[in-house]
């Protein structure tokens, strides 16, 4: 899939001062540095609207990589390289005249990559001014998440973008696809005979997928609460990792074969029927409850809340897939803030045996599982059933695993951050781990109408402590199907 070569580039990064640039866009490009992965000549310019001068803003971007990187992971002379290669330019991304500077420092350089760790409002003026200044003929522009809030303002962002930048040189993030077990994903499905030819409804009963974070909403609420749980990771992550797992093999691993089968996972989802909306899915909000086994506060008390919002911190969901492969195999879909752990995991349960030989009291136990964990502890594992060791023990079964664990299996290997992968892509030119437009617009699709049920029926989100697995009725919903959530969770 991915190929590593290290063409030269000017890279500028427009909203470096913000979070997303200084937890993980500069730490990604100095791990890349610290891999040989930079060629020599690229260039790092930061920009961004906050006043002040270059180095004062450089002397923070400095001290921030120092922080995230960790004192005690970082290589002083990749540090010294990567500083070495970075200038800051203050712009005021909606004046064309700002754009100047970018221009005369990227020169005559081959390839320049424009990261837009800023608002989508601001995506199509950006591009604008990029081709003002003469910088969109070998530019690539990447966008960063939330690209709008719902099929219409999506279109918006991406139409504006289009206007000066085509499809193929247009890469839109979701950093899911950059985790390195969601692309082992590909590689499970595609490379071993053995999964692909049990991978349809005649085999597998039902699939999982847990996203579950630890955390609350911390600095975020302003965003978030736009936002809340549908819009900020089921619209892209979980509906990426559902694509990953339900699509057809594609012909070849380039982009566009990829992501037409993805595209047709996502058109091929069941609508969700205003009865569904109760039956089929669950919005929570968490209340105050226990972390680590510190008191924290409910989503309402949090700093900077507004007490009356309805906005949902959790949800989970059954999706249902329209086609031959997957009819009556539903997707259990479940994501949310301040659970008991961060988890994120497919479970892959298959049928049970046609024909049952075994004591009926172990009946239940006795389905195949594939467990696919993305974090943390990247690994994967296949439950087989199997005898119990000893002579008292009879023909009695038992779930054992056929394990897989990354860290243990590749020791030396540290497991590389999405962000570099996704980079390294990027400057490249290689689209394969990128959302294509179509793809954003399917996914919107399919949320608008849960978003627009969920606002005509008024109802509120069910609370749910912090700390728990969420609303009970998240439990309801699965064992309505005769199921229950994979695990001891
Ligand atoms: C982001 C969401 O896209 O993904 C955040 O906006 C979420 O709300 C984050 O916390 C989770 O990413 P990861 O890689 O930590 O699972």
């Amino acid at each position: 899939m991915p190929s590593i070569t290290v063409e030269p580039c000017t890279f500028a990064l427009f909203g470096a001062l913000g979070d997303l640039a200084l937890r993980k866009l500069f730490p990604a490009l100095y791990q890349l540095d610290g891999a040989q992965l930079l060629h020599e000549d690229t260039r790092i310019i930061a920009l961004a609207r906050e006043p002040g001068g270059e180095q004062q803003h450089l002397a923070f971007i400095a001290a921030e990589l120092r922080r995230y990187v960790g004192e005690k992971d970082l290589d002083e002379a990749v540090f010294e390289r990567f500083l070495a290669r970075l200038t800051y330019l203050h712009v005021d991304f909606l004046k064309a005249d700002d754009y100047v500077t970018l221009a005369e420092a990227a020169g005559s350089t081959q390839q320049v990559i424009a990261y837009f760790a800023t608002p989508a409002a601001v995506y199509g003026a950006i591009c604008e001014n990029l081709a003002k200044v003469g910088l969109s003929e070998n530019t690539r522009v990447v966008l960063e998440k939330p690209i709008g809030s719902d099929l219409e303002s999506s279109r918006k962002v991406n139409d504006a973008v289009a206007q000066f930048f085509p499809e193929n040189r247009t890469y839109r993030i979701d950093h899911y696809l950059g985790k390195e077990t969601v692309q082992n994903l590909i590689a499970l499905r595609f490379a071993n005979s053995l999964f692909e030819t049990q991978w349809n409804q005649n085999y597998i009963s039902h699939v999982e997928i847990t996203v579950a974070e630890k955390v609350g909403i911390e600095g975020r609420w302003g965003y978030f609460d736009k936002a809340g749980q549908l819009r900020d990771m089921i619209q892209n992550h979980l509906l990426q990792l559902l694509c990953l797992i339900a699509m057809d093999p594609p012909a070849d691993l380039s982009a566009d074969s990829i992501r037409d089968e993805k595209v047709k996972v996502l058109k091929a989802l069941a609508p969700i029927s205003p009865e569904g909306l109760t039956t089929q899915v669950v919005r929570g909000q968490y209340i105050a409850g226990h972390s680590e086994g510190k008191a924290v506060p409910g989503y309402l008390e949090e700093p900077n809340s507004n007490t009356q919002s309805d906005t949902e911190t959790f949800v989970a969901l059954r999706a249902d897939i329209r086609n031959w492969r997957w009819a009556g195999v539903p997707f259990y879909l479940r994501t949310g803030k301040r659970m008991p752990q961060k988890l994120s995991q497919i479970v892959i349960h298959f049928k049970e045996p046609s024909h049952y030989i075994f004591a009926p009291e172990q009946r239940l136990q006795i389905s195949n599982k594939l467990i696919i964990r993305l974090q943390p502890d990247e690994g994967i594992s296949l439950r087989v059933m199997t005898k119990e060791q000893g002579l008292d023990k009879g023909m009695q079964l038992r779930s054992g695993p056929l394990q897989l664990n990354f860290s243990d299996t590749y020791r030396s290997a540290r497991i590389p951050d999405a962000y570099e992968r996704l980079l390294l892509e990027v400057m490249n030119g290689n689209q394969n781990l990128f959302v294509r437009k179509d793809e954003i617009e399917a996914a919107w699709t399919w949320c608008d109408q849960l978003i627009a049920g969920w606002k005509k029926s008024g109802d509120a989100p069910k609370p749910y402590a912090a700390g728990s697995w969420g609303p009970m009725s998240s439990i309801a919903l699965i064992t309505r199907d005769g199921r229950s959530w994979y695990g001891d969770i």
